[in-house]
């Protein structure tokens, strides 16, 4: 017998390389293995397609959540496992996607802005040290941390593995993934 999915999104946010693509690449790829429907909604990706004429600006981030809200409602609303990793800085659009797609789950990535600088992926925040790049966040635009989110993942004191884990062991407690989703170590 195949019950039936039941769709959700998974929101994470946090500042540029706290570890948000990473964490919801490893909840997306443990989904797959259960044959689980799954879509990944990233902001490197989106801003290069459905977002590709968005600056970083407030307005314009806005715009890009506004439209990736659109999309995750109707994946959730079919029965999909969506997973989206944006910045998201603004409190008031994660409550707007909140409202919108309903069954939504807000993950906040908190890491220290030292080790996001540390890890610095893109050279993005040397970059925005330098004033090569503006609004940058973290560095000269803002981040409003959530006041209330279902999770949140530490990933600086925590592994990878300990974060999907504790983001797939809160879908089963909330009841949208079944308690045969067992989490298989890394090939
Ligand atoms: S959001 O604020 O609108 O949610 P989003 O997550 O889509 O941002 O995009 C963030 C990505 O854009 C970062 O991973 C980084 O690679 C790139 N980026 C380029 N310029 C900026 C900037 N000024 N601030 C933040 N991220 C930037």
């Amino acid at each position: 017998m195949c019950e039936e999915q039941k769709g959700f999104t998974v929101w994470f946010t946090g500042l540029p390389c706290s570890g948000k693509s990473a964490v919801a690449d490893r909840v997306a790829e443990i989904l797959r293995a259960h044959h689980l429907k799954v879509e990944r909604l990233d902001g490197d990706v989106v801003r290069q397609s459905l977002c590709r004429d968005l600056g970083f600006s407030r307005e314009d981030r806005n715009e890009n959540i506004r439209r990736v809200t659109f999309v995750a409602k109707l994946l959730t609303r079919n029965g999909v496992a969506v997973l989206t990793s944006f910045i998201s800085p603004y409190r008031e659009m994660r409550e707007q996607a909140r409202r919108e797609i309903g069954d939504f789950i807000e993950v906040y990535v908190k890491c220290p802005l030292e080790v996001c600088m540390q890890r610095d992926v893109k050279g993005m925040y040397q970059k925005a040290i330098r004033g090569e790049i503006k609004e940058f966040t973290g560095i000269s635009d803002p981040y409003e941390e959530p006041l209330n989110p279902e999770l949140v993942l530490e990933t600086d004191r925590e592994t990878l593995e300990e974060s999907a884990r504790r983001v797939i062991e809160y879908l089963k407690k909330s009841g949208y993934l079944g308690h045969h989703i067992k989490i298989q170590d890394q090939a």
